[in-house]
């Protein structure tokens, strides 16, 4: 069984986060979302929230599990016996942090291997960062996440745009 992580803050979740595990999972038996348990920065949506979006738009895919972790991604993957770290690259503005990312990890872990999916050029320039900013300053953003979590996240976004 090839399972692999794919580690990420996910705060919100985006269609280009989809679009990864979609792929990610035409490739691997098992697919791990692993939520970050951001401890320094504080995360709009919590942990829970994340997990469930995530949970939300993935019910259709069953070799896709959401799970949690703190520290470090390396001992996560080792822990769940993954052999694979996978990875979004969507244009070069990622490409210098994703490569210290992957080396460093392949470091700390040697036998994980790092794996990226290119980013279709719809998702291109979405970014979870950029979603939050667009909808706590009252943009249309509803086409950049995936349909299935918009219910929730609106809601939300809304209560932080009436009491900044
Ligand atoms: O969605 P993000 O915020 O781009 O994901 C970043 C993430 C979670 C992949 C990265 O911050 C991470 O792996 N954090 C866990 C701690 C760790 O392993 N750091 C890298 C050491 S080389």
């Amino acid at each position: 069984m090839r399972t692999c992580v794919y580690p990420g803050s996910f705060d919100p979740v985006t269609n280009g986060h989809m679009d990864v595990i979609r792929r990610a999972a035409r490739q691997y038996d098992r697919v791990i979302a692993a939520v970050l348990q951001n401890a320094q920065k504080a995360p709009f949506f919590s942990t829970e929230a994340r997990m469930e979006h995530l949970r939300a738009c993935c019910k259709d895919m069953p070799s896709v599990e959401v799970m949690s972790f703190e520290g470090l991604t390396v001992k996560f993957a080792q822990l769940t016996g993954a052999c694979a770290i996978v990875r979004g690259l969507r244009a070069v503005m990622d490409f210098e942090y994703e490569f210290q990312l992957a080396s460093l990890n392949r470091m700390l872990g040697p036998e994980i291997e790092t794996v990226f999916f290119m980013t279709g050029t719809e998702n291109m320039f979405i970014s979870s960062s950029m979603v939050k900013e667009i909808a706590l300053l009252g943009g249309e953003y509803r086409g950049m996440v995936p349909e299935a979590v918009f219910g929730q996240l609106e809601p939300a976004f809304a209560k932080k745009r009436r009491n900044p």
